[in-house]
């Protein structure tokens, strides 16, 4: 009895929904090997070792995503769970979110699937609370779900998998800095002036009504973040070179990925992402940070 499991990355926020919308992307995600001992614990070992990340249970995503789910079935059993990290931490692309993800859906395979994708969802939120400070779900639900979600609600848990376009494509850029989920968020101001909610809440509504009519024009206009991107742009080296470029070239949109500081820009169709990650290349090349850039289907 052995799991073995891809977990992808996401992007969360897409520009006008923070903690509400994100979108899994191929290529880039952890893998993981799972399996049952009997020694009534979770053991974790990251192979490929970024030091940073704890192999404590208790401080582990993937540990206490897992630990959720075993309180909720009353269960001792333990677990051997080797992680290989593709994702550096902290990297806006829902690293943890794709530990915690994979550990619980590893480990509800293992026990033979008592359990729904969507709870799986709220066990994996509790592990990335560890990252983050607190419970979201717009990386674990796509990590879990796949595809593009909606988090209407939190209280109750309600997750709409929405429709992307079929040429819908999105570049990441991911610098090769740690940006700390819980800092990033500590940064933002509680309250949001009702001028700046109106255009917000008129974007995500204009960014969904895009999606379902496959209306790139509608996608890029809509996009814009109004509310959380000015506060936290100042951790992304080169932010505005970096939208500023992509756009020119014919973006739909731009954002900060997730709390950063992997950036993301969305594209019609593959060529026009090609030339966008040749652009955002061109613009990070003349910094000494190191990057990496994905181009992946919505
Ligand atoms: N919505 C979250 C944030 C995603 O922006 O803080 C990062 O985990």
């Amino acid at each position: 009895d052995i799991v073995k499991i891809f977990a992808p990355g996401s992007v969360s926020n897409v520009g006008c929904g923070f903690d509400i919308l994100g979108f899994a992307i191929d290529g880039v995600g952890d893998e993981m090997i799972v399996k049952k001992n009997d020694q009534h614990k979770i053991i974790i070992e990251s192979i490929n070792g970024y030091e940073e990340l704890p192999t404590d249970p208790k401080k582990n995503v993937a540990g206490v995503a897992i630990q959720a789910l075993l309180d909720d079935l009353d269960s001792t059993q333990g677990f051997d769970v080797e992680i290989f990290k593709n994702i550096k931490p902290g990297s806006g692309i829902g690293s943890s979110a794709a530990s915690a993800a994979g550990a619980v859906f590893a480990v509800n395979e293992l026990m033979g699937k008592p359990y729904s994708r969507l709870k799986l969802v709220d066990f994996a939120m509790k592990g990335e609370a560890v990252a983050s400070g607190d419970e979201h779900a717009d990386n674990v639900a796509p990590a879990t779900l796949g595809g593009f979600c909606l988090i209407r609600s939190y209280k109750p848990l309600d997750i709409i998998s929405i429709k992307a376009p079929a040429d819908l494509w999105c570049i990441v850029i991911h610098p090769q800095i740690e940006i700390k989920t819980k800092e990033s968020r500590a940064l933002l101001s509680s309250d949001i002036p009702l001028k700046k909610a109106i255009r917000q809440w008129g974007n995500v509504a204009g960014l969904m009504s895009g999606l379902y009519t496959s209306n790139y024009e509608l996608i890029g206009r809509s996009l814009e973040d109004h509310i959380v991107e000015s506060q936290r742009k100042i951790l992304i080296p080169e932010f505005d070179e970096l939208k500023l470029s992509v756009m020119e070239a014919g973006a739909l949109g731009c954002s900060i990925s997730g709390s950063g500081p992997s950036v993301f820009a969305l594209a019609n169709g593959i060529d026009k992402a090609n030339v966008i990650a040749a652009v955002m290349n061109t613009v990070y090349k003349r910094t000494s940070i190191e990057y990496k850039i994905y181009v992946s289907k919505v």
